[in-house]
């Protein structure tokens, strides 16, 4: 057998996707794998992969592409996640060498499919399809982050979005129930864990099983679990944004000062055409929430710009949208059409070359929006999270609860460890993090 049991993984894609990681290493390790830094290390070669766009998707067929020379050394190939689902057996025509491909709702049969490529099976397969109730909950989980601990309380979506391969790759949405959420809390405050980060593709869609607690209510009692003393949660769609997350998030005072909501285009026409289901008013109703809060909530969103049909002036919306709310940051994507996706048989109107125009003005003007918002928070006094150090700058760098980057000058001979908390005097700011020192 040619595994020698080490194996080898890369991740592409969201923080459910490396939260999956996490779990598929838990799995392995228990199997009797050991994690190695190099493909040419490893026995198992898996890729955790990524189709949200065209450009992650070809990823992996790169990787696979730079290393399937190593397959005549006898190591084997697995390819997980998205790709893997959506594009299933084929992955054995265009790339023959690789044995294994799964979907992340197959991921509990892994030890299964482990001894099967151990007994030297070439064509294994994972691939559920949507109407799976499974959540993938593993005792196993191989937390890679020491201080942020990420928990997946929903999997799935149900929202069809015209342009989304997610309900496709993901399958339908299902819940976990609040008592299990919540004792996995418990358990990792226990390991020493002090930031809780609930993951689902559309995480506030949540629905307790149990019928025990809703979304906002799961919230608070996961940043009442004592120890805990960060919770965040992503990412919401504004259809099932209620209005009590914001006061959840004013009651209890670990829950971030931070809500990413997804906008994706400030036209409602082509919202519309997106099937995102409600109109740019809809959305600043919630905004106007958020903002009325009690708490500084800081705001982020995901944008896709040059959607089929998009007109220079549903283009123009999306920028006064961008105005009105002042993100701190926002994410922005050219539209890639994705197989199985509605929006897939749209035309696609819009010229590459117009996309990018679109996108670069889009980023420029908002570049300029968080310069002024950061800059607003000079002379304030925050509480930073330490994540690391740069050496060579002097720095040690952290986030604050709104998740703003925020990099510390540092002249003592002792950093402070990842994961501790300091209070920080705000002395400069860029668009996109902030300076500070030792309060
Ligand atoms: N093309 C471009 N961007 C997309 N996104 C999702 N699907 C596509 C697509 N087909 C973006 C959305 C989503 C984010 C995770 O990725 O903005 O919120
Ligand atoms: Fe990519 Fe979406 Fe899959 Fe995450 S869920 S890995 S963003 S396709």
């Amino acid at each position: 057998m040619a595994t020698n049991k080490t194996f080898y993984l890369e991740t592409f894609g969201c923080q459910m996707n490396a939260h999956d990681s996490e779990k598929v290493i838990g799995t392995l390790r228990q199997e009797g794998y050991r994690q190695v830094e190099t493909e040419e290390d490893a026995g198992l070669i898996l890729y955790n992969t990524c189709s949200i766009r065209d450009k992650a998707e070809q990823k992996v067929f790169n990787r696979l592409n730079d290393y399937k020379k190593l397959h005549k050394q006898g190591k084997r190939f697995g390819v997980l996640g998205c790709v893997a689902q959506q594009e299933g057996e084929k992955i054995f025509e265009r790339a023959p060498y690789v044995s294994l491909v799964s979907g992340s709702a197959s991921y509990r049969k892994l030890p299964e499919m482990l001894t099967r490529l151990e007994a030297g099976e070439s064509r294994i397969t994972g691939l559920d399809d949507r109407q799976t109730d499974e959540t993938f909950e593993t005792e196993f989980t191989a937390r890679q982050n020491p201080y942020r601990g990420y928990i997946t309380i929903i999997e799935g979506c149900d929202k069809f979005c015209s342009y989304c391969v997610v309900p496709y790759t993901r399958g339908k949405e299902r819940s976990r129930s609040s008592s299990s959420v919540l004792d996995e809390a418990r358990r990792i405050a226990d390991l020493g864990y002090t930031e809780i980060q609930l993951l689902g593709q559309n995480v506030n869609s949540y629905r307790d099983p149990e019928g025990k607690s809703s979304f906002a209510e799961l919230l608070a009692v996961v940043g009442e679990v004592p120890g805990i003393r960060r919770v965040r949660f992503t990412t919401s769609h504004p259809r099932d944004f209620t209005r009590d997350i914001v006061e959840a998030i004013d009651r209890v005072p670990t829950l971030c000062d931070h809500v990413h909501l997804p906008i994706q285009s400030g036209s409602a026409r082509v919202l519309k055409r997106m099937a995102r289901e409600y109109t740019p008013e809809w959305y600043l109703e919630r905004i106007a929430w958020i903002k009325a809060a009690r708490r500084p909530i800081s705001l982020s969103t995901d944008i896709i710009v040059g959607f089929p049909g998009e007109t220079e002036d549903d283009f123009i919306q999306t920028m006064d949208l961008l105005a009105e709310v002042e993100y701190d940051c926002v994410f922005a994507f050219k539209y890639s059409a994705r197989p199985n996706t509605p929006s897939l048989v749209m035309i696609d109107t819009v010229p590459e070359e117009e996309k990018g125009k679109r996108l670069q003005v889009l980023l420029e003007r908002q570049r300029e929006i968080q310069r002024a918002n950061y800059s607003k928070q000079i002379v304030e006094i925050l509480e930073v999270m330490i994540e690391g150090a740069n050496a060579q700058r002097g720095q040690i760098a952290g986030r604050s609860t709104q998740n703003k980057p925020v990099n510390i000058n540092w002249t003592q001979p002792i950093a402070p460890a990842p994961g501790s908390y300091l209070r920080v005097r705000i002395t400069g700011a860029y668009p996109n993090s902030l300076i500070g020192e030792m309060f």
